[in-house]
């Protein structure tokens, strides 16, 4: 259940309700609002003067003892929705808001999310066993966690619609190329088809991992498989030979409630806000310090600071759950906004991996002709950042890997900044910013070893200033930062690859 009213201004409220309900708020309002008013008008020096190191690291430290709560369940930290770590990562977040008094407005916004568990799985196509096989993130188990017989039958086109399957796949595995519509989408396909198991073959080089997605009772126990190892038995199938093969996978997939929190100044222009998020889980894997530790520390740290000063334009900061299972908690967030709630929300910024080891310091390239229009600009606001303290940058894809995704989707200009996660460093970025060539962004990247030992504090506090930045520019002023038309997004039409850190299609 969502309790998302709780951000909507006292004003719309009281028509609602009756006279006596509001007059606590009422009351309680006019006087956080005089404190507010004496402190200083918010500037982007200011506030950044008040980013240091030493505050951040003691959050780190703080988050993972947070991580270590899950040691019983879990064997190792770890802040994965569901798991102690990310109650209390909730908990933390929260209760640091709640400390600050007056000057924000929280909320919970709990929301139904999903989790897979895969314990183990096998693909045997006629005799020979692909290397690159391996079950999608999401898939439900094959028929009574069992291993599953049929021969291989080879899907038209891209197994998109359900006239690609033939009358053959009942009770056989589907074989089907990557392409045109989500991995959930042709798993679901098979399942109607009467498929007991499919593998998708990518359609480029590489192996292919990717996830289902929302759950579907039409899935089935779906895997990836390379493009190299595919091309045998296609060429096999088109000549009609008969593949017998086998399926297996055992894993769960379980439904649960995990949460996102929102806190909004109550000083400002509550009708233009400035939003930026970050997620509070990790995957299960590991601690999660980096991914999104940082995002989520530096934006308690900015939310802290920012009490020191007057606003001019509402802020209003978002702690997501459910980011690594797809998206879940900002995909839901923007999903029960109403048109008039979406309007109020001039810009979204998402902070996501601010630390990487072996960083380079990274924006979004947000472009106005494909996005929501202020994407743009904000870009700019961090290059010229950036330029202003002779650092690099370099641009990377806008390509839905994070939470600025439903945002955008929706018409409201996003972007943002992060550090790297598995992209591998080439020779030119180490003579841009250190670093070794060769390796991971995030050596690290989802992985136990994501710990306080994986920040590196130079970058981190860099992007926590510009991030402070980011706050400070439009608190203080929108001018010049293009109006909200409309909550359609302006173009991109075609279908991102990603919807989270998983391919989706
Ligand atoms: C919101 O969540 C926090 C953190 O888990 C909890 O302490 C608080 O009681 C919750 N508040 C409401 C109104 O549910
Ligand atoms: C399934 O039917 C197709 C023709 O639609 C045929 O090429 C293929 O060999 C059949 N596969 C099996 C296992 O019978
Ligand atoms: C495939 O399996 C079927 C049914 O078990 C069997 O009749 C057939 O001979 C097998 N074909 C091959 C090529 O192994
Ligand atoms: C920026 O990159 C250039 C090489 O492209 C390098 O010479 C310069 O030292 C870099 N600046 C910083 C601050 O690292
Ligand atoms: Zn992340």
């Amino acid at each position: 259940m969502a309790i998302m009213n709780r951000i909507l201004p006292i004003l719309a409220l009281s028509s609602l309700v009756s006279a006596s309900a509001v007059q606590q708020p009422l009351q309680k309002i006019p006087e956080a609002q005089a404190l507010i008013n004496t402190k200083p008008l918010i500037t982007s020096d200011a506030i950044q003067d008040l980013i240091t190191s030493k505050n951040l690291m003691k959050r780190a430290e703080e988050l993972y003892k947070i991580a270590e709560l899950s040691l019983d369940e879990y064997n190792h930290p770890t802040r994965v929705i569901g798991s102690p770590g990310h109650l209390g990562t909730v908990d933390y977040i929260y209760s640091t808001i709640a400390e600050l008094g007056d000057y924000y407005e929280i909320s919970n916004q709990t929301f139904p999310a999903v989790m897979g568990n895969i314990f183990e799985y096998r693909l045997v196509l006629g005799n020979h066993v692909p290397n690159s096989a391996s079950a999608m993130s999401l898939t439900p188990p094959t028929k009574n966690k069992e291993p599953v017989f049929g021969p291989l039958v080879l899907v038209a086109n891209d197994g998109c619609d359900e006239s690609d399957y033939p009358s053959n796949i009942t009770g056989s595995i589907a074989f089907i190329r990557r392409g045109t519509c989500a991995f959930g989408d042709k798993s679901a396909n098979a399942g109607k088809a009467g498929a007991i198991a499919a593998v998708v073959y990518n359609n480029m080089k590489g192996s292919l991992s990717g996830t289902l997605g929302e759950p579907s009772k039409y899935h089935i126990a779906t895997f990836g498989i390379s493009d190299q190892d595919a091309q045998p038995y296609i060429r096999e199938l088109q000549a009609g030979k008969i593949i017998n093969s086998s399926a297996y996978i055992d894993s769960i997939v379980t439904k649960t409630g995990t949460t996102n929190i929102i806190a909004q100044t109550k000083g400002g222009d509550q009708e233009n806000c400035v939003m930026l998020g970050g997620h509070s889980d990790s995957v299960a894997e590991g601690p999660g310090i980096n991914d999104d530790g940082t995002g989520t520390m530096t934006l308690l740290e900015v939310a802290t600071q920012l009490v020191n000063f007057k606003v001019n334009n509402c802020v209003r900061f978002a702690w997501w759950a459910g980011e690594e299972e797809g998206l879940l908690g900002s995909d839901y967030y923007v999903s029960q906004l109403s048109e008039k709630e979406n309007m109020k929300i001039r810009l979204f910024m998402d902070y996501d991996m601010l630390a990487s080891p072996n960083f380079a310091y990274q924006v979004y390239d947000a472009r106005d002709n494909v996005n929501p229009v202020g994407s743009e600009e904000l870009r700019d606001l961090y290059t010229a950042y950036y330029e202003k303290h002779e650092l690099n940058y370099t641009y990377i894809a806008f390509d839905g890997r994070s939470d600025y995704d439903a945002f955008i989707k929706n018409g409201i200009p996003g972007g943002g900044i992060a550090t790297g996660a598995e992209g591998i460093k080439t020779k030119e970025e180490v003579e841009m910013f250190g670093g070794t060539a060769g390796q991971w962004y995030d050596p690290c990247y989802h992985q136990l070893c994501d710990d306080i030992s994986n920040l590196n504090f130079e970058a981190w506090v860099v992007n926590t200033k510009l991030v402070a930045h980011s706050v400070a520019t439009y608190a203080e002023s929108f001018k010049g930062f293009p109006k909200r038309t409309s909550i359609m997004a302006s173009a991109q039409q075609e279908r991102s690859l990603y919807h989270g850190p998983q391919l989706v299609m």
